[in-house]
């Protein structure tokens, strides 16, 4: 019991792990008492087609933490057969609403509708995801307003923890829309010199063990081995794969690289609990932004 307990100790007063659930909960305490104080109450909407069981996850979760903070939510389930001239029909009169400041639509969508219609039927300033192509134009020319969530968590971790980018050498595995894209240039905004691997990358172990800072996020259940890593890298999993046993895994092997990395996020308890948090407090300040159009 003692040895656990030092062993605790010592993963925590040293700093080697990445605590994602407790550094979402002092920001969303934060949360709480700024909109305490706000004359208008944020409202955020998830819509959602289908029954994807992982969305359904996501979404309640989303709820949880909407309720907890003090902004009004709502959950909008369409059916799967739904058609892509109904939810951008439903998409349209969120826009209209200006009770609700954030709007999202939950990936992914059946296959018989167009992500990219869906994506830029949402006004750019309730696009709370971070998704809609202006957003995303806008992040890649520097001046970004809406983040997606995930990035945006990876990147307040770093600041709490003082992980410093200038002059890194950073990796990304994975090259999605949602994740390694914007990590890779909110992480050279910082002035990081970044590379940003994928699953046709030669030889990717050379790239990923000269990393100071590794970003994984590839969906396959520990694929970063403790020999790809860097002795005292910032390791930054974003990997989230039910195994056989329906255990949650992340990308990195966790138990055999945290002996290797300086600083590690687990999972669960690591990114996933920051990327809820930073969609709320995207909607937080979409319903400040929105006030300011008003006055
Ligand atoms: N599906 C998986 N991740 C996300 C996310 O961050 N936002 C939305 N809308 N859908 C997702």
């Amino acid at each position: 019991m003692l040895r656990i307990f030092y062993k605790w100790m010592w993963y925590n007063y040293f700093m080697k792990i990445i605590d994602g659930k407790a550094l979402a909960a002092k920001i969303q305490a934060k949360l709480k008492k700024e909109v305490a104080e706000m004359s208008v109450q944020p409202g955020l909407v998830a819509i959602m087609v289908g029954n994807d069981p992982a969305s359904q996850i996501y979404v309640r979760g989303k709820e949880r933490d909407a309720d907890k903070i003090g902004i009004r939510s709502n959950i909008v389930r369409l059916p799967e057969d739904t058609t892509e001239e109904e939810l951008l029909k439903v998409i349209s009169r969120y826009n209209q609403d200006p009770l609700w400041h954030g709007i999202i639509v939950q990936l992914p969508l059946p296959a018989h509708i167009n992500e990219e219609n869906v994506l830029m039927k949402i006004l750019p300033e309730k696009d709370v995801d971070g998704f809609h192509p202006l957003n995303m134009g806008l992040l890649w020319a520097g001046k970004a307003v809406m983040v997606p969530s995930t990035p945006a968590g990876i990147m307040a971790m770093f600041k709490d923890y003082k992980v410093t980018l200038k002059g890194k050498k950073a990796v990304v595995v994975g090259r999605s829309n949602i994740v390694g894209k914007p990590i890779a240039q909110l992480m050279m905004m910082e002035n990081a010199t970044v590379t940003i691997a994928h699953s046709q990358t030669q030889n990717l172990s050379d790239l990923t063990r000269q990393a100071d800072i590794l970003v994984v996020a590839i969906g396959s259940d520990r694929f970063i081995k403790a020999d790809d890593v860097k002795p005292g890298a910032v390791v930054i999993d974003v990997g989230m794969n039910r195994g056989d046993g329906g255990k949650l895994h992340g990308d990195v092997d966790f138990e055999n690289v945290k002996e290797v990395a300086g600083l590690i996020t687990p999972v669960p308890g690591g990114v996933g609990p920051m990327t809820r948090t930073m969609l709320m407090k995207q909607t937080v300040e979409a319903a400040k932004r929105s006030l300011k159009n008003v006055e």
